[in-house]
């Protein structure tokens, strides 16, 4: 441990020892965050003279106030609580701290007697888009320094920022002001109009064209409601992008590694210009990677995950076989008790009226951590607690050989193309169990590559960076403090053993926050909940591929062979295979335009011939056609007293042998005139949006619960309905739905037909009897 002086200076605040803060009027911002609670935490229970004004900004219905009493129930404040009990409590709460309410743009008056002010609120995102990131770190800091002119204080300001502020650089940063010379409000405002300009480009007729043309090759299916839907969704999200896109790249173009660290950056400026260079006291102080607390409030504190530990727990899961750090930078890690004793300390030791003080809270200088050794504690950890398999057995770490940026990316640019190639191979099959499980792992391979990606992206500036952030004047904060209070106040970064710290304090201690780690039941394996009883839900099934397993095609060869003389069968199928690819071509565009297109073919005959064969032949082949186990599910969905509806986008006579199952057939009408089909229906077929539209009412006429109801279809076309249920299945799914199917993690069905599909008596009643409308 270094040596330390004892001293014994008055200090701003009215304490009598360097680190106390005494009876000072201290304002926190940022106090509901990561850093924020912890400074909170510290005041309370080792500041107990202090008095706290926070600045907190309502959430949703949630007042300042009320986010307080939540605030204190934290962890962070468990061991202060148990000290000081509930009535401890509710007496900080009534008479040391008051609430402002307010975000930081939008200030209204402060307090006129403050002492001391932690600025620690922030956007901590390395990627929001760039009018957002100006808007809180820019604009906030602009904010809270015009209101603290205006209030008439003289805090003495301690100015939270990042050592990262010194930007794409190597060697050494040291603590001083930043020297660039970029004309940071020139860059606000741009930033602030980015947002406008950006929606305008959106609303352009070729951007539009081309969202809406992207939007009908996926959606069309669905219908034009969805394709609308997904068009606008695809605006929104490219302006999102694209203003992320911009922040990132005008950092990068005026020389820092984000958006991040550039508005912290300027930040810092409106500090120096707004506050120190007005004659008042400024301390900027610089904190690294913040992660959990080596000691206080108790070991492993960390409140979510941090930084560094999406890249920790993607290693543990297995899916960075590789990642393209520089072995020996150094990856400057902090734990948060250190930053907020050096807060603290920086807080009772002013600077000189417009003499700025800076400190770098980081550790790269007195005590290093470089990637490669953190990569062997992950590893190590990683080996002696191997994370729960999906399935079963355990995840395999990789070992990372770290052979440069260059390498990883072509290894990852050729495992995306191998990906794609096998998911437009996949695409070209028919859907079945195999192929779809086979699709299942291209998705589960290219969520595994973005997220590399991602990683890539986000840490690359911090895991080949060649930066070392000086600490002197840090170090001689931390000598200051009286040898007493140093124990548990000190922030020497020297004392850290950074593989206990690792293994024993830091990834424990984010092990235990994620749920990612418990085995989760594989969809696939996932039981089936029992179906409670109740008679305010519906059970919906589509018919064709979810019922029965045929399509209308094949029920119109069961009627034209039950109906026609075998001479004439030659010609029938001739003109059925000529018009093949004009169907193959109506079903791809819209599912109703095929049903439209095909049922013409029933144009001329009898209704009653129709009818006559149904109740015969075509009936017993349609039980033949049916799935055993749609038939149970129907059955349970009546035991528990659901209402069953079988809803198909043809004509109900073709549903009739089934409709003794269920409460209500849902089924268009083919019109007749003088009693014969014409071929045309009385009106549009029930598919996509139009089952959707239909689906609202019906749940409206009867009172049902959709959010708690069930649905079963087989199609890309049934997706739009099936989003509206609570409970949505997909049964032998097309490619298109099992892809979304697998994307919300909705229960996949492979049912299959019986040996000879089902009988009446399986049925349990007679259902032709009841029959169907139309
Ligand atoms: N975490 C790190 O690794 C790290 C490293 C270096 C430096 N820092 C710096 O440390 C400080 C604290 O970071 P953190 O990790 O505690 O961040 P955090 O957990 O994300 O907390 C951010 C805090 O800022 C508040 N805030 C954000 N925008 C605001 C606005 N417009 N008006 C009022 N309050 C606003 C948030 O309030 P709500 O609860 O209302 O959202 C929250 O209290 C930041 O200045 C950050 O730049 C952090």
């Amino acid at each position: 441990m270094s040596p330390r002086k004892a001293a014994d200076k008055k200090t701003a605040s009215g304490g009598t020892d360097a680190g106390d803060l005494g009876s000072a009027h201290i304002l926190v911002t940022g106090g509901t965050g990561f850093v924020g609670q912890a400074i909170l935490e510290r005041l309370l229970s080792d500041h107990p003279q202090s008095k706290i004004s926070l600045l907190v900004r309502p959430k949703g219905s949630t007042s300042g106030a009320d986010r307080l009493r939540t605030l204190l129930r934290k962890p962070v404040f468990s061991v202060w609580r148990d000290r000081v009990g509930d009535e401890g409590v509710d007496l900080a709460i009534a008479e040391r701290i008051a609430v402002i309410e307010g975000a930081l743009g939008d200030l209204t008056t402060l307090p006129d007697d403050l002492d001391i002010v932690i600025h620690s609120a922030s956007t901590v995102s390395f990627d929001p888009p760039i009018d957002q990131a100006f808007a809180s770190n820019v604009g906030g800091a602009i904010g809270i320094y015009d209101a603290l002119t205006a209030s008439g204080s003289d805090p003495h300001v301690v100015h939270v920022s990042t050592a990262y502020v010194g930007g794409l650089r190597k060697g050494v940063a040291p603590e001083a002001s930043l020297t660039d010379k970029v004309d940071w409000r020139a860059e606000y405002d741009m930033a602030r109009g980015a947002h406008e300009r950006v929606e305008l480009a959106s609303r352009e007729p070729d951007a539009l064209r081309r969202f809406i043309s992207a939007a009908r090759a996926k959606h069309s299916k669905e219908g034009p409601q969805a394709v609308a839907k997904a068009a606008e969704s695809a605006r929104v999200e490219w302006v999102r992008t694209r203003l992320v896109d911009l922040g990132r790249i005008r950092a990068e173009s005026l020389g820092w590694t984000d958006v991040y660290t550039l508005t912290k950056a300027f930040a810092e400026r409106a500090a120096e210009e707004m506050w120190a260079a007005a004659g008042h006291r400024l301390s900027i102080v610089r904190p690294s990677i913040i992660e959990s607390a080596l000691r206080h409030p108790y070991t492993g504190w960390i409140d979510g995950f941090k930084v560094a530990d999406p890249l920790i727990l993607a290693y543990g899961r297995g899916i960075l076989p590789e990642f393209p750090g520089l072995p020996d930078s150094i990856l400057d890690v902090i734990p948060v008790d250190f930053v907020v004793n050096a807060i603290i300390a920086a807080a009772a030791a002013p600077a000189q009226p417009g003499q700025p003080s800076y400190y770098q809270v980081t550790s790269g200088t007195s005590n290093p951590l470089p990637f490669h050794a953190m990569v062997r504690n992950v590893n190590e950890f990683f080996r002696s607690h191997p994370v729960p398999q999906d399935g079963e057995g355990h995840v395999q770490v990789p070992t990372w050989k770290l052979p440069g940026g260059r390498e990883v990316e072509r290894r990852t640019q050729l495992a995306e193309r191998a990906n794609n190639t096998r998911e437009r191979l996949i695409e070209r099959l028919p859907s079945t169990v195999r192929t779809r499980a086979w699709l299942a792992n291209v998705q589960r391979r290219r969520s595994d590559l973005e997220s590399f990606r991602t990683f890539a992206d986000l840490y690359r500036a911090y895991v080949q960076s060649e930066i070392i952030f000086d600490d002197r004047h840090t170090r001689a904060l931390d000598d200051a403090l009286p040898g007493a209070l140093a124990v548990d106040r000190g922030f020497d970064v020297r004392e850290i053993d950074w593989d206990d710290y690792l293994q024993r304090v830091h990834i424990p201690s984010i092990m235990t926050l994620t749920r990612a780690f418990a085995v989760r039941p594989s969809a696939k394996k996932r039981a089936e909940k029992p179906l409670s009883q109740r008679t305010d839900v519906v059970a919906v099934f589509d018919l064709e591929g979810t019922v029965v397993d045929s399509n209308i095609v094949e029920q119109y060869l069961w009627i034209r062979s039950a109906g026609f003389r075998k001479a004439a069968w030659p010609g029938e199928f001739a003109s059925l295979m000529a018009s093949l690819p004009k169907y193959l071509k109506a079903e791809q565009r819209d599912r109703g335009e095929f049903i439209r297109v095909f049922l013409r073919r029933y144009s001329g005959m009898p209704a009653s011939r129709l009818q006559q064969i149904v109740a015969r032949g075509y009936g017993e082949t349609m039980l033949r056609h049916t799935m055993p186990a749609a038939i149970d599910r129907i059955k349970a969905h009546r035991d528990a007293g659901h209402r069953t509806v079988l809803v198909t986008g043809s004509i109900g006579t073709l549903a009739a042998p089934l409709a003794g199952l269920f409460d209500d057939v849902v089924a268009s009408t083919m019109h007749e005139r003088d009693g014969v089909l014409t071929g045309y229906l009385d009106k549009p077929p029930i598919v996509d949006e139009a089952r959707a539209a239909w689906l609202r009412q019906y749940a409206e006429e009867h009172r049902l619960n959709l959010t708690q109801s069930y649905g079963y279809g087989d199609s890309h076309s049934d997706l739009v309905w099936l989003e509206l249920l609570g409970n949505p299945s997909a049964v032998n799914p097309d490619t298109q739905l099992a892809r979304e199917a697998l994307r919300r993690r909705w229960k996949i069905n492979n049912w299959k037909r019986g040996p000879r599909g089902v009988n009446r008596d399986y049925i349990d009643g007679d259902s032709a009897a009841k029959g169907a409308a139309g």
